[in-house]
């Protein structure tokens, strides 16, 4: 009897040391939960607690979620506003003006079919007291490129830096965003690059904003452009983007495949694709 007694409270024992371990492990190390983990804590996990952050115009709230073993914020964005003619304080204006937290989400999918899901937190469609939003992962971001360029700081690794950026420019061009400013380009500790924000982006146009900006392509993120379906994605995006909004990211993907093209065609493929 005394022999059982013992095994079963080594085992209980054991069992709890697990769970702690588990717990803190998911806690601490965000790269051990799946992107599919993370989607799915992000659309079913409880909302626990949440705070008004200070940054940017339309303010989303910081939340926390908690499912019971995992516990980690998450940031909403509600805004979801049309006008036909917005008039800025600056005095520039904009046609079809949209400013919504659907594009959020659209920007993640998109990101997902060509591989820069890399750079883009999950973003998941969510309801919080009563208003649909976009609910992103919140990264663990040590500044923005705003606050690098103020303090004049540099990556310690120039290449793997530059890597990063030129993969934020291809979806620049890509998501033709009207509001792109310096505190949607965050940076973690290990000066990992995340682009977030995309609630003025997906305009219709079929031009690219500032084709300059493309200079060098990661290889597979190339291949994928290239490859990229306008069903699919038209299906991927469908409560998100309108079909206008699908063919422009579609004409604005073939003025980038021939802007590379025509740049291998010039310097060569090892000057371009990386
Ligand atoms: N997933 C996230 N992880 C870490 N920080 C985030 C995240 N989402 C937002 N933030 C922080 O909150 C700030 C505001 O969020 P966001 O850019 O989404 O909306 P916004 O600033 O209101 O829009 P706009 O840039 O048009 O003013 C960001 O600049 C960033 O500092
Ligand atoms: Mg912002």
């Amino acid at each position: 009897m005394h022999t059982h007694y013992f095994s079963w409270r080594k085992l209980i024992l054991a069992a709890m040391v697990g769970l702690v371990c588990a717990g803190t492990l998911s806690a601490a190390d965000d790269t051990t939960l799946t992107k599919d983990q993370i989607k799915q804590f992000l659309l079913t996990a409880k909302i626990v607690g949440g705070k008004h952050t200070g940054k940017g115009v339309t303010q989303p709230w910081r939340l926390t979620l908690s499912d019971g073993t995992i516990t980690h914020d998450a940031s909403f964005q509600g805004v979801d506003e049309h006008k036909t003619n917005m008039q800025f304080a600056s005095g520039r204006s904009e046609m079809n003006f949209v400013d919504s937290y659907k594009y959020n989400i659209a920007a993640y999918s998109l990101a997902e079919l060509i591989g820069l899901d890399d750079i883009v937190p999950v973003y998941v469609e969510r309801k919080w007291k009563g208003d649909s939003g976009s609910l992103s992962w919140w990264l663990p971001v040590k500044m923005d490129e705003e606050e690098r360029h103020k303090q004049n700081l540099v990556a310690p690794d120039a290449d793997a830096w530059n890597k990063q950026m030129y993969k934020v420019r291809v979806l620049d061009q890509l998501v033709y965003d009207n509001d792109p400013n310096l505190t949607n380009v965050l940076i973690s500790e290990d000066w990992k690059i995340w682009r977030i924000d995309f609630t003025r982006a997906f305009r219709t146009f079929k031009d690219l904003r500032n084709p300059g900006d493309l200079v060098r392509c990661d290889r597979q993120v190339f291949e994928k452009l290239k490859t990229l379906d306008a069903n699919q994605l038209a299906e991927k995006t469908k409560h998100y983007l309108t079909k206008d909004e699908v063919k422009a990211v579609m004409a604005r993907r073939d003025k980038i495949v021939d802007r590379f093209q025509k740049l291998i065609a010039e310097k060569g493929e090892n000057e371009v694709l990386y």
